[in-house]
C-alpha cells in the first residue's frame, strides 16, 4: 500500500530501530539491565531504540511532540500532533531470548490516533495502518477473523506481574472466560497481541493497565481491520487508564459481557 509521507517516516523508523534491536538481541547476555519494580526491566537497547527513534521522527517533523516509554516526552510547536512511542514493547522476552517483542509507533493528531505502526524484526512483519485507509501486513490487506463462535475463538491478555492492583481482576476474567473459549494466551507484548488481532490469528484481546505506548498504534490497526476496539469500562478512556477489550464484531458483544462483570 502507498502510504502518506507520516506512514512512510513511521515504518523507515521502525524498521531502522528493529534492525539495531536485533542486533542487541543476539547478545542479549551483555546487556545492562535495571528493574523499574518486579518484573520490569530497562536495558541499553530499550533506551538506544527510544533515543534512535526520536532523533529520526523530530528530524522529519521538528513541530510534533514526542512521548517514548523510557521517559523522553517533548511538548512541540504544534499542540495537536504527538508521536507515541514503545521501542521495545515486550522487553522481558527480549532479555529471556524470546523472539516476541516489537517496537510500536503511533501518531496522535487532537487526541486520536490517526497512524500506527508494530514492527516485529524477527519475523520482519510489519502491521501498520492509517485512519480511513485499511490495516496492512507487509504488503498484505489485513482483517480481523471471522469467527462467530466463542468457543472456537482464541483470546490474548497481559496477566498484570510485580503485585499490580489488576491481578485479581483478571484472575477472575480468565475464570469467567476459559469454559466458553478455545484458550487465552500471554505471550507478553500487548502491542503484538493487538496486530494480531488485526491480523485475525487472535479472536480478541483484553488488558488492564497498560501504558499509552503499548496500545496506541495497535487502536488504530486493529479497527481499521474492521474490529470492534473499546474503554474496557464503558465510560474508561483508553490512551489514559490503559484498560481495553477489542474483538472482531461477531463475538465483541458476548466477550465484553464477561469480562466487563469485574
Ligand atoms: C509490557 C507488555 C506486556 C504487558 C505489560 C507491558 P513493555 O510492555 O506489553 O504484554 O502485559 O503490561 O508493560 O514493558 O515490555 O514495553
Amino acid at each position: 500500500m502507498a502510504g502518506s509521507a507520516n506512514l512512510n517516516v513511521m515504518m523507515k523508523t521502525a524498521r531502522k530501530a528493529g534492525r539495531g534491536l536485533l542486533k542487541d538481541f543476539g547478545e542479549v547476555e551483555n546487556l545492562q539491565v535495571s528493574a523499574k519494580g518486579p518484573g520490569d526491566f530497562v536495558s541499553r537497547a530499550d533506551k538506544a531504540a527510544e533515543a534512535l527513534i526520536k532523533e529520526e521522527l523530530m528530524h522529519a517533523r521538528p513541530t510534533y511532540g514526542f512521548l517514548g516509554e523510557e521517559g523522553s516526552e517533548i511538548e512541540g510547536d504544534d499542540p495537536t500532533r504527538r508521536w507515541i512511542v514503545d521501542p521495545l514493547d515486550g522487553t522481558t522476552n527480549f532479555l529471556h531470548g524470546l523472539p516476541h517483542w516489537a517496537v510500536s509507533i503511533a501518531l496522535e493528531h487532537k487526541g486520536q490516533i490517526v497512524a500506527g505502526v508494530i514492527y516485529d524484526p524477527v519475523k520482519d512483519e510489519m502491521f501498520y495502518a492509517e485512519k480511513g485507509s485499511g490495516a496492512w501486513m507487509n504488503e498484505s490487506r489485513m482483517r480481523v477473523s471471522g469467527r462467530h463462535r466463542m468457543i472456537e475463538s482464541i483470546f490474548a491478555t497481559g496477566i498484570p506481574f510485580g503485585g499490580r492492583a489488576d491481578l485479581p481482576a483478571s484472575l477472575q476474567d480468565h475464570a469467567r472466560l476459559l469454559p466458553s473459549c478455545a484458550g487465552v494466551r500471554r505471550y507478553g507484548a500487548a502491542a503484538l497481541d493487538l496486530a494480531y488481532v488485526a491480523a485475525g490469528r487472535y479472536d480478541g484481546f483484553w488488558e488492564r493497565g497498560l501504558h499509552a505506548w503499548d496500545i496506541a498504534a495497535g487502536i488504530v490497526i486493529v479497527r481499521e481491520a474492521g474490529g470492534i476496539l473499546e474503554p474496557l469500562h464503558p465510560d474508561g478512556d483508553i490512551l489514559a487508564d490503559g484498560h481495553l477489550i477489542c474483538a472482531n464484531e461477531p463475538i465483541f458483544e458476548t466477550f465484553a459481557k464477561i469480562i466487563r462483570q469485574t
